[in-house]
């Protein structure tokens, strides 16, 4: 079986590194568009196998979509982040030409794989990429709420001094600052968090993670890729193994907690055909609220977006 990632940067390079390392393929294509950049970190990462202990075999790519044939899945992290000088419209055009370009060759040469959008703004990206696609809903995706969701239980876990794996959570809505943390939907060992944690001290983890990616870019001057990284390649490793793990991703809602043709997170399960459930929970009129406000927003982008007449 066959896994490819499009964009060798730090997000795509440490994706085929965790996806290699899990043993559960037996190739991974490493595509980029910069000469050599794939070959060289494809080749490193399989001169780590012997150390590391995997099988999984490397190649990388120069632009070279013959290669990924038939791949079952493909994350694509290809696109710019934002730049100085550069405004959010600039960076949507930048990288939806990207995305759609890249889509377009994905399905010429893989017309089942199951596509993983991790580039953003990522749920118009996931949008873009659905609409060139032209695949069921099922098939395209987006990787943001296990991030999030992952960022969430670690600030929880460190609060609470406890094991991150013990941390149990729900997070819906857009990748940004509109997202939607559900301490009601939230557990540690089952014990419901609201009964462990403060008010005041769960607020300001809500808030820490509604930014957590601004945190990072400021203390790096870029975005972050291992925990982006490590998301990812959870959910190929959820589809190739036919896991059934429920996971919030941003799919398309068609109706469901009453959203039409939007691009969201919400939990699903993921297996073998991709999205294969999406899971309607019970919101309150506080969480339904603050759905509608962070789907609002990501509409916002999708017109934007629409308006450019890029597809
Ligand atoms: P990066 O700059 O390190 O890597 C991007 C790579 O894409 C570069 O190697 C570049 O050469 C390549 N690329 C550009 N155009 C291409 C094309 N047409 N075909 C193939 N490759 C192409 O960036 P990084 O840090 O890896 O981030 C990648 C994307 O992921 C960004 O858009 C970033 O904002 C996003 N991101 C999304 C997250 C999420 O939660 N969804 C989390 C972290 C990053
Ligand atoms: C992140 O959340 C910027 O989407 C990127 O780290």
């Amino acid at each position: 079986m066959k896994v490819t990632v499009v964009g060798a940067g730090n997000v795509g390079a440490t994706c085929a590194q965790m996806i290699a390392a899990k043993n559960i393929v037996q190739e991974v294509v490493l595509l980029d568009i910069k000469e050599g950049i794939s070959e060289g970190k494809a080749l490193d990462l399989w001169e780590a196998s012997p150390i590391n202990f995997y099988d999984t075999h490397l190649v990388g790519v120069t632009n070279d979509y013959s290669m990924t044939s038939d791949s079952e899945v493909v994350v694509i992290t290809s696109g710019v982040p934002r730049k100085p000088g550069m405004s959010r419209d600039d960076l949507i055009s930048i990288n939806a030409g990207i995305v759609k370009n890249v889509t377009a060759n994905v399905v010429k040469h893989s017309p089942k794989a199951k596509i993983i959008i991790v580039s953003n703004p990522l749920d118009v990206m996931t949008y873009v990429a659905y609409k060139t696609a032209k695949k069921p809903r099922n098939e395209v995706m987006g990787m943001a709420g296990i991030l999030d969701t992952a960022r969430y239980r670690a600030f929880i876990a460190e609060a609470l001094d406890v094991s991150p794996r013990d941390i149990q959570a729900l997070l819906m809505g857009g990748h940004g600052d509109t997202m939607v943390p559900l301490p009601r939907y939230t557990t540690v060992a089952g014990i419901p968090v609201t009964e462990l944690i403060d008010e005041e001290t769960l607020n300001a983890i809500v808030n820490r993670t509604k930014k957590g990616g601004g945190e990072l870019v400021n203390l790096m001057g870029t975005s972050a890729w291992y925990a982006p990284g490590s998301a990812a390649a959870q959910m190929v490793e959820a589809i190739v193994m036919d896991q059934k793990r429920i996971f919030p991703c941003c799919v398309r809602l068609e109706g469901e907690y009453n959203l039409n043709e939007m691009f969201v997170g919400a939990p699903v399960k993921l297996g073998k055909n991709g999205v294969e459930q999406i899971i309607e929970v019970a919101l309150n009129d506080d969480e339904k609220q603050l759905l509608i406000d962070s789907s609002k927003a990501v509409k916002s982008v999708m017109d934007i977006f629409d308006g450019m007449n890029i597809l």
